[in-house]
């Protein structure tokens, strides 16, 4: 972890198919979302909507993201979280490298340095490349290597001025998705979300496929001797047990602490598997099989930081014609926000938990952050009002720094997310953004969350 100050960072992230645009521009091949949103025989792929990441919020442009850094500054960012298109750099995932692609990353970069932000680079936020999605994406156990052979040219190209590395973002949802894409495509309609066992059991070794490159990419950069620090951001949901009186719910508690949190905590981390988790996961699917050798290579490699995108915890009770029995989509919230309940203290208790039960790593909040639909957002003159959001920042802010007083490793707090962008299947309807974007012009306005953010920025450099 050479070259790395232990300065806490406030920053905003971002996903490059979320912003970029330009979909085919600059020679950038095609990624998985690129086939999905422009097909034409499904009409509905995001939700009730036709919306596409073909221009995004345009961040493709130089002369667009030189003004979007203006704002960064404005807002006092210390650091910028974002992400790489894999195929603007490898357009058909693996061989030929787009110069063009380097080169629009490498003076990103560059042009973030010289406004004094540290830039935090994901290698990879869910675009993966439209060949080899074909040939079955994180399914096919070759993706292991076409992602470290892309995260090898990464590191040849950034790997002089970056000092943090991402390697991937919430591998378990970028599967889901991927399932979600590759059905529809193959029956050329539109599902909405339903989420079943047997999927549980089917993305089962496509999981494993991603913690092995993860490992994989971790040995890359360690072989290279890399400046820097390499990790993960994994979306954590700590679970409360609703009813705990009823045995059932404990256990559909237990069992979805152990899906989603310590099923990748415990690899990243300790080199193993939970065997309540996996278990399950095999009465699904009797195919999936661990072999000790991958262990191994995962257990050698663990990553030099955590990142933590926190939303909301998982509010579970036991559900018998749910998923592996579970339902984990209650939310007693009178104002929702679209990522569940909000309850801050449950981000300084994961991180507790994280101090004391995985060697107490450095963490990085990666994302948190909220929206809330038509509640939020009003236009008064000139101004955004997004007093949920707002408030949703300041405590979850106030929650990670009172964990870090507690003694918790915290080196940053990002924000999701500077701007309003393309929200996946939800595509422009559900906005994020501390700064409203006019899809249509590409207009620019801080919203009232920039403001406070700002503010709180301002306070603690002059506290540190
Ligand atoms: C998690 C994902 O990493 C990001 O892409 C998404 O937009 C946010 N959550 C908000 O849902």
């Amino acid at each position: 972890m050479a070259g790395v100050a232990k300065q806490f960072l406030w920053g905003a992230a971002s996903a490059a198919y979320q912003v970029e645009g330009g979909w085919q521009d600059g020679g950038r091949g095609l990624c998985k979302w690129d086939i999905y949103t422009n097909e034409e025989r499904i009409t509905e792929k995001v939700v009730g909507v036709q919306h596409t990441g073909n221009v995004a919020i345009n961040t493709q442009d130089r002369a667009q993201y030189l003004k979007d850094i203006g704002l960064m500054r404005d807002l006092g960012l210390d650091a910028y979280r974002f992400s790489l298109s894999w195929p603007r750099i490898l357009p058909e995932g693996t061989g030929q490298v787009n110069g063009e692609g380097v080169d629009y990353y490498s003076r990103f970069v560059d042009d973030l340095l010289a406004a004094g932000i540290t830039p935090l680079v994901t290698l990879y936020h869910w675009d993966f490349p439209a060949g080899l999605f074909a040939d079955g994406g994180w399914h096919n156990r070759a993706s292991i290597d076409w992602f470290r052979d892309y995260a090898a040219v990464v590191f040849d190209a950034l790997g002089d001025r970056v000092r943090h590395f991402i390697t991937m973002n919430e591998p378990f949802i970028d599967i889901f998705y991927m399932d979600l894409i590759a059905e529809n495509m193959r029956a050329g309609r539109s599902e909405p979300y339903r989420f079943t066992s047997e999927q549980y059991g089917r993305q089962a070794p496509a999981m494993h496929n991603l913690l092995l490159a993860n490992a994989e990419t971790v040995a890359e950069f360690r072989r290279r001797g890399q400046e820097g620090m390499i990790g993960i951001a994994l979306p954590l949901y700590p679970t409360v047990t609703l009813d705990p009186e009823k045995p059932a719910n404990v256990a559909a508690a237990k069992l979805t602490d152990g899906l989603i949190n310590r099923w990748p905590l415990d690899a990243v981390f300790k080199g193993t598997y939970p065997q309540d988790a996996i278990a399950a996961l095999q009465a699904e699917n009797p195919d999936f099989v661990v072999p000790e050798a991958d262990m191994a290579t995962i257990r050698a490699n663990p990553v030099d930081f955590l990142g933590v995108n926190f939303y909301s915890p998982a509010l579970v009770r036991h559900d018998p014609a749910g998923p592996l029995g579970i339902d984990r989509d209650a939310n007693p919230d009178a104002i929702k926000s679209f990522n569940g309940p909000v309850r801050p203290e449950a981000l300084h208790d994961l991180l507790i938990r994280i101090r004391d039960e995985f060697g107490n790593p450095p963490v990085m909040i990666t994302e948190n952050g909220a929206g809330f639909g038509d509640g939020d957002e009003v236009r008064d003159g000139d101004l955004i009002r997004d007093p949920h959001r707002a408030d949703y920042i300041r405590r979850h802010a106030e929650a990670t720094l009172r964990a870090r007083q507690e003694g918790c490793d915290i080196r940053g707090y990002m924000v999701w997310s500077l701007f309003d962008n393309f929200e996946w299947i939800q595509g422009y309807t559900r906005r994020f953004g501390m700064v409203h974007v006019d899809f249509d012009t590409q207009e620019r306005t801080p919203k009232q969350s920039f403001f406070l953010y700002r503010d709180l920025i301002a306070r603690h450099h002059r506290d540190a």
